[in-house]
């Protein structure tokens, strides 16, 4: 009998083998029915279970109708659906409450909300803003507009050759002033994984409130809240296996119950006056308008999925591949690879013989493998290593060593063409 190689290794509980099967493959249908395509864009955006497309379908088949509005029984399914999306939420994250979690589109409208409802409460003239010279611009533009407002400035900490950020600059930039100081859990660009747990705790120690871009960590890194202590965590859904245009901000309630609102419409009110209008408590202050019901309830059955799997198997699976392309590669003349950090999430930044990034990543993608290439909204970090950019191969748990070997073979031949 032919041995299906991600069954064997599913009994057997071999976190590896030679080829490292993933046995999650068969879980998403694009990655299992589209043989041809190594998928290695995982950082812009993951593949969807079976379980989560199955949610939304059912949802839209069976229950749609908008929440916290109806008298009807369908509108009470749907609400109870999406409330429930949000306790899950909650528990996998480490919040104290549900009440923590609010929704939004994905990260860049979770840092977006903090910048302008809560810097409003703590910047003053001559105050900062502390990020780090590795930020996706959607952690860097907000803080520069928000100082722009209240005339504070705005500080970068800086990033050393290898990619992790320069501590001692941290150190020397924080100072009584800082009012927030706003950073990534892991480089989308790098793979970097900062010390986030170490940072947050000198910053509450100078009395800055921190606020944590965990896009790129969501998937890869079991997140607890109570652990890391900082004040506002951003993710994005379609980066851990859920749809697209889902996310949420979880932030201490205090803060939350502190915050003005920041968009307004139906349902962030508690009562409307042409006078006047008081408002909800949190979440509900911040989700004025029509949820995406559909994306919570994906989300929900994505963290269910991710539940359900034994995560230090999947950290374990990730880590060979990263192991084992940073080696396949290496061994390649002409390339090199981008952010040696000692601690990285699988993402794996290169330059191939002073080819320029796109031209590799075109060359890629004919021969069916999906990078990403170029500045990676992160053209500050660029500037800093002096790069126009990079071709980035991530990985998720469906991918397998098969996959780092489609890469390496891709990436001979595009060298023999330029
Ligand atoms: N922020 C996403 C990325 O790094 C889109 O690709």
């Amino acid at each position: 009998m032919k041995t299906n190689p991600a069954t064997s290794v599913a009994k057997t509980g071999a976190a590896t083998t030679r080829w490292n099967p993933s046995p999650w493959r068969q879980d998403f249908p694009l990655i299992a029915e589209q043989t041809g395509l190594a998928y290695l864009d995982n950082a812009a955006t993951t593949q969807k279970p079976t379980a989560v497309l199955n949610a939304v379908r059912a949802y839209y088949r069976e229950r749609n109708a908008n929440v916290h509005r109806a008298a009807h029984q369908l509108s009470d399914a749907a609400t109870r659906a999406f409330e429930a999306a949000r306790e899950k939420v909650a528990a996998r994250f480490g919040a104290s409450s549900a009440k923590e979690v609010i929704w939004t589109r994905g990260t860049t409208e979770a840092i977006n909300l903090v910048a302008a409802a809560y810097a409003p409460l703590v910047l003053a003239e001559g105050d900062n803003v502390l990020i780090s010279r590795m930020e996706h611009h959607s952690n860097i533009v907000p803080w520069q507009i928000a100082c722009s407002r209240f005339g504070a400035r705005l500080r970068a900490v800086a990033v050393l050759p290898n990619g992790e950020l320069d501590l001692d600059d941290f150190d020397a930039k924080l100072d009584e002033r800082t009012k927030i100081v706003a950073l990534s859990h892991v480089s989308n660009a790098l793979g970097t994984v900062n010390p986030v747990a170490d940072l947050t705790a000198r910053a509450k120690a100078a009395g800055a409130a921190v606020v944590v871009d965990g896009a790129q960590a969501a998937a890869h890194i079991e997140i607890d809240l109570r652990a890391l202590g900082c004040d506002f965590y951003a993710f994005s859904g379609h980066k851990m296996y859920a749809p697209t245009g889902i996310g949420a901000l979880i932030g201490r309630q205090e803060l939350l119950e502190a915050m003005p609102p920041w968009q307004t419409g139906g349902e962030m009110i508690e009562h409307v006056r042409i006078e006047a209008t008081t408002y909800a408590p949190p979440p509900f202050k911040f989700e004025a308008g029509t949820p995406n019901i559909a994306g919570a309830i994906g989300l929900a059955a994505a963290v269910d999925y991710l539940n359900d799997l034994d995560f230090a198997r999947v950290a374990s699976h990730e880590a060979d591949l990263l192991a084992y392309a940073t080696a396949s590669l290496n061994q390649i003349n002409g390339l090199r690879i981008v952010g040696t950090a000692g601690n990285k999430s699988p993402v794996l930044s290169f330059l191939a013989q002073g080819a320029h990034p796109h031209d590799i990543g075109a060359l890629l993608d004919q021969q069916g493998v999906a990078v990403r290439a170029g500045h990676h909204c992160a053209m500050p970090l660029m500037e800093t290593l002096g790069l126009p950019g990079t071709v980035r191969a991530s990985f998720g748990l469906y991918n397998s060593r098969a996959d780092v070997d489609a890469l390496v073979t891709a990436v001979h031949k595009a060298l023999s063409l330029l």
